[in-house]
């Protein structure tokens, strides 16, 4: 193969000092000096230069960060390997780990695995919550906190033992209890081992009570991973037929294919978070209702969102919107607390899922 890229001049090297019985080492060493020396081999020199410029790169940007998080010498990954314990069984002491997943994409979970994230931080002051973006190569939950700018270590620079679990975590200015981990901006999504995974979410689950993780859409590695780990799972879905359906394919994956259902364990926890609800669209079926959901779906809800104008400036400004002080009296807000409280075991009063009654102007002039 190397001879292929090599200008004739090298080839002629390469071949009469294998026929020579030189080392097969010391042939490639020779055609390497040919490719320094020659005129045409700049498209050779230019590839071993971009590689050794990109190493380079990469051990400046690790040097470059501040002393308290730049990495320890980097070890063996497997030589500290955990393996993450069923949080039901005895003597295990490990938090929960709860996946936010959908079918279909775009449906809301980020937005509410922040304010789920946040939700717990703020409910329960003696809890520690972690909330880990698995969207390898779109990362987006760093946005939705407003920490964009605090990250140095990503998801996939812990797996890659680049840098410790806690170095990689960043912890919110709002609630000490939260923190979390940014997804990595590389487009190979295949960096996401499942043992790697597992060994992140071992270290986690010792720390912090709640490890919430913000899935991918679909069943690529991603979501793969999220939900094969998740002790609950969180499925959203907005209220659509292709939203439905979607959701509905990721309830059997996780039902058979998670790593409880392996072991034989009791199974994940799924409950149903509609997102974009819009009772009045629902009223006159332009969409679906509340109950087609349910019936659709099966499971318990947790929560109905409503459609909701200030989600998009809450994320704007990385205010999760459960706790933007600037939009308390946002129905979006007020229905989060309530999906969290009853996630937390309360009963709750179903709250902004039917359409406020129409004004008597609206009734006479519609
Ligand atoms: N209740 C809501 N009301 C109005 N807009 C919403 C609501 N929830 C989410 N959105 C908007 O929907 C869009 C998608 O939201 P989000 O990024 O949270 O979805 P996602 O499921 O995480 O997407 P992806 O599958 O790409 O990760 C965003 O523009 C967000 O502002
Ligand atoms: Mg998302």
């Amino acid at each position: 193969m190397l001879s292929s890229r090599l200008s004739p001049l090298a080839s002629t090297a390469l071949r009469s000092a294998s026929s020579s019985k030189a080392s097969l080492a010391s042939a490639s060493r020779s055609a390497q000096h040919l490719l320094n020396v020659l005129p045409n081999s700049t498209v050779q020199r230019s590839n071993f230069a971009t590689a050794k410029q990109k190493k380079k790169k990469q051990s400046q940007t690790i040097a470059n960060a501040p002393p308290s998080v730049r990495p320890a010498a980097v070890e063996n990954p497997n030589a500290h390997y955990k393996k993450l314990p069923i949080p039901d069984d005895p003597n295990a002491t490990v938090g929960r780990i709860v996946a936010v997943t959908s079918g279909k994409g775009g449906v809301g979970k980020t937005t509410s695995a922040a304010s789920f994230a946040m939700g717990i931080a703020s409910k329960k002051p003696d809890k520690t919550v972690c909330v880990i973006d698995f969207d390898i190569g779109l990362r987006n939950l760093d946005i939705h906190l407003g920490a964009e700018r605090r990250v140095v270590f990503d998801f996939i620079n812990v797996i890659n033992n680049d840098c410790t679990v806690s170095q990689a975590l960043i912890k919110d200015k709002r609630f000490e209890n939260l923190s979390m981990l940014a997804a990595s901006q590389t487009k190979d999504k295949d960096s996401l081992t499942v043992e790697g995974v597992e060994h992140v979410l071992a270290s986690l689950a010792e720390s912090f009570d709640y490890v919430i993780l913000d899935s991918p859409a679909g069943i690529e590695s991603g979501a793969r991973h999220a939900m094969y780990f998740a002790d609950d799972a969180i499925v959203v879905t907005n209220p659509e037929l292709s939203s439905c359906r979607d959701a509905d394919k990721m309830i059997g994956f996780i039902s058979a294919r998670s790593r409880r259902a392996e072991m034989d364990k009791t199974a994940v926890t799924q409950t149903l978070l509609i997102t974009r609800y819009d009772p009045e669209r629902a009223d006159k079926n332009e969409s679906l209702s509340i109950s087609d959901i349910q019936d659709l779906l099966g499971l318990d809800l947790v929560g109905v969102i409503p459609e909701s104008k200030a989600i998009l400036t809450c994320t704007n400004l990385g205010t999760p919107v459960i706790t933007s002080s600037s939009h308390t009296d946002d129905p979006a807000s007020g229905a989060y607390s309530d999906m969290v409280d009853r996630f937390l075991g309360e009963e709750k009063e179903w709250r902004f899922t039917t359409a406020e009654p129409a004004s008597f102007f609206k009734r006479i002039f519609g």
